[in-house]
C-alpha cells in the first residue's frame, strides 16, 4: 500500500516537473545556502569535485551550478542520494536517539529519473547523479578529487561514514559543510560530525547550524 502511495507520488511528480519544480526545490536555509555559496566562490581555485550529498530534488544542485557557470568555474558537480529517502536501519538508530520517527517518509519517493529531469528542465543535465546508499557506494564511483563538499543526509551514520569517505578525497584549500549541526537540533547529523572530528583530532566549528570542516592549503615551497 505505501509502495503504490510512493509510486503514484513518483509518477505525478515526474509528469508535473514544469509546473511543479519551475523553481529550484531547494530545501537547504537561506543562510546555509549562503555559506555553500560562499565557499564554492572561495574556493574556485581549488581542484576538485564540487559533491553534494544527499540532493534530494536537485534544487540546490542547480543553484550552485548555475553560479559556478556564470562565474565560469567548470568542475564536475556530483550528486549522491539513495533517491528514495533515508536506509531504514539509519534511521531507526536515529530514532533510538530522540529522531521523531514521523519524519522517517520526509524525502522517500523521488526517483533518479525525476531529478534528471528537473536538472534538465534548468538547463543542468550535465550534473552527475550518483545513487546508492553513501555509505557503501563503490570507491571507484567516487570522485579522487573534491573541492567543496556539502554533505546533508541529515542523520549520524551516514553523515559519519561519508566523512570517513571524503575528508581523504578534500584537496588543500577544500571544504566540507555538514548541514543540521545546529544546537537541539531533531536531525542527528552532528553527533557523526562531532565524532569525526574528535577520533581525528580536528577542531569543531560551526557556522549557521552547519559543521565545517577545512583542509589547509599548502604551503608555498622555500625557494
Ligand atoms: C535534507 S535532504 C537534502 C536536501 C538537499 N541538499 C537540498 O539542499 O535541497 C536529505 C537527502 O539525503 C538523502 N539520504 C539520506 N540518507 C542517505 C544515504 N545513506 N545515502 C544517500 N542519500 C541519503 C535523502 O534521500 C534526501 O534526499
Amino acid at each position: 500500500m505505501l509502495n503504490m502511495k510512493y509510486r503514484l507520488k513518483r509518477l505525478t511528480r515526474s509528469a508535473l516537473v514544469p509546473l511543479i519544480y519551475r523553481y529550484p526545490p531547494s530545501v537547504l536555509a537561506p543562510e546555509r545556502l549562503y555559506l555553500f555559496l560562499h565557499h564554492l566562490i572561495q574556493a574556485k581555485d581549488v581542484p576538485g569535485a564540487v559533491v553534494e550529498i544527499g540532493c534530494n530534488l536537485g534544487g540546490t544542485a542547480i543553484m550552485a551550478r548555475r553560479m559556478l557557470d556564470r562565474l565560469g568555474v567548470k568542475k564536475p558537480y556530483i550528486c549522491i542520494d539513495t533517491f528514495d529517502g533515508f536506509v531504514d536501519s539509519q534511521f531507526a538508530a536515529d530514532v533510538s536517539r530522540g529522531s521523531p520517527s514521523r519524519d522517517q517518509n520526509l524525502f522517500s519517493g523521488n526517483s533518479r529519473d525525476l531529478v534528471a529531469k528537473i536538472l534538465r528542465r534548468h538547463g543542468c543535465g550535465d550534473i552527475q547523479l550518483i545513487q546508492g546508499d553513501v555509505t557503501v557506494v563503490p570507491d571507484a564511483a567516487l570522485p579522487a578529487q573534491c573541492s567543496v563538499v556539502l554533505l546533508d543526509v541529515d542523520l549520524t551514520e551516514p553523515t559519519y561514514v561519508s566523512l570517513q569517505r571524503f575528508w581523504p578525497r578534500l584537496a588543500p584549500g577544500g571544504v566540507i559543510l555538514v548541514d543540521d549541526c545546529q544546537e537541539n537540533a531533531s536531525w542527528k547529523a552532528q553527533i557523526g560530525y562531532s565524532r569525526f572530528c574528535r577520533e581525528n583530532h580536528l577542531p569543531e566549528r560551526y557556522l549557521h547550524g552547519m559543521g565545517l570542516l577545512a583542509r589547509a592549503e599548502r604551503k608555498a615551497e622555500a625557494a
